[in-house]
């Protein structure tokens, strides 16, 4: 695949003034092309959900297994009702007070109205309506609802600005909406509404918090697996596959804060001995305390929104810095948007865990 990659830059705060560039953007996707943009949570590659070559274009150019289902997006709610079948009370309860936002909605497909290369042959298809002013001008000038992984190759960490889409997917896409950096930084929290509208099911912990959740339908039990349930019988179709990685091995330290201190400067020590380039992850607060080739501040202790913000892009650093051993410490909050944060972060360590006592 070569392809030229044509990139047009719009300023989120004055999407309405660009109106060539997403003329141009929405009519490429519309003619079938392939085109990633920003939302508020990642970069997405998007494509019309209803023209299975052109689905097909995104599985092949992110080499995602074909069995992972997209979600799709829309810009007004009016669109909805071609796509799924009338939503249960506590699904239309949770679009009312989340969208646009970080919440995808898994619901019941009308069948036909996307291409089944979407639904990877699913009875159900997951819905979002992003919160990012390029993204909605996108959708409406593309005119059709479009399916939006995130614009990674499979496997890497989600991008968070357009160069981490250029270097994974330039050449291999039609074109990019560059409209900086997103905001969240995680994807969206994937949901499906069970038990006859007893049970909101977390399929993916996301910019929605649980919190969130709850305050928004009482009256509804709401869980979210921990991560060692959801590592032995994934969910989601897309939480089997090794995600987010790094180049490099990470591993998750935890533990009593001067312990764990301590246990990392002696393995990056033995690592150093070993030949080894290497690497830490950590909160802002606690970079000086450790000597490696790389040292990588990101969030700090009290906020896991920032953590949640920069993740990805501290993790694509180790690579550009060709790091081979990365300890990652600091993290063990799994409260609000730390779910999601620690949730990647398990994942891209491939679930290998060190505590410390
Ligand atoms: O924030 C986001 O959600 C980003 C931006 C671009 O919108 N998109 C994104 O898409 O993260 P992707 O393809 O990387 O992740 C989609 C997730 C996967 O875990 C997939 O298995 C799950 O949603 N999914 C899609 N359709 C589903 C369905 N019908 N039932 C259950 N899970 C589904
Ligand atoms: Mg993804």
């Amino acid at each position: 695949m070569n392809v030229m990659t044509k990139r047009w830059y719009v300023d989120p705060g004055r999407a309405e003034a660009a109106e060539r560039e997403l003329a141009e953007a929405g009519g490429l996707l519309a003619r079938g092309g392939t085109v990633a943009f920003p939302t508020e949570t990642v970069y997405g590659l998007g494509a019309d959900a209803g023209n299975t070559a052109a689905v097909e274009a995104i599985f092949a150019a992110k080499g995602r297994p074909s069995d992972n289902p997209l979600i799709v997006h829309i810009a007004d709610i009016a669109q909805l009702a071609d796509l799924v079948h009338e939503p249960d009370a506590v699904s239309r309860r949770l679009m009312d007070a989340f969208w646009p936002g970080p919440l995808t909605v898994v619901l019941p497909v009308r069948t036909g109205s996307v291409s089944p290369r979407v639904t990877a042959g699913l009875p159900t298809v997951a819905v979002r309506m992003p919160d990012h002013p390029v993204a909605l001008a996108l959708l409406r000038a593309a005119g059709c609802p479009v399916a939006a992984p995130s614009a990674n190759r499979s496997g890497r960490p989600s991008p968070t600005l357009a160069e981490h889409v250029l270097g994974d997917l330039g050449g291999r896409i039609d074109g990019i909406v560059d409209g900086g950096p997103t905001g969240v930084g995680v994807e969206s929290t994937v949901v499906a509404v069970e038990a006859g509208g007893r049970l909101i099911r977390v399929l993916r912990p996301g910019g929605v918090t649980v919190a969130d959740l709850r305050r928004a339908a009482p009256d509804v039990d709401v869980t979210a697996e921990t991560a060692a349930e959801e590592a032995e019988a994934p969910r989601s179709p897309g939480m089997k596959y090794a995600h987010y990685a790094p180049r490099g091995r990470l591993e998750i330290v935890q533990g009593d804060a001067e312990k764990r201190a301590a246990w990392v400067r002696a393995s990056l020590a033995e690592a150093k001995r070993a030949g080894e380039r290497t690497g830490v992850l950590t909160v802002r607060e606690r970079i000086g305390l450790f000597e490696a080739d790389l040292v990588v501040g990101c969030g700090s202790a009290g906020n896991m929104r920032e953590a949640a913000r920069d993740l990805y892009a501290a993790l694509r650093r180790f690579d550009e810095a060709g790091i081979t051993h990365i300890l990652a410490e600091g993290y063990e909050s799994t409260e609000g948007i730390g779910l999601a944060v620690m949730n990647r972060l398990n994942k891209a360590a491939g679930h290998r865990i060190v505590r410390v006592r």
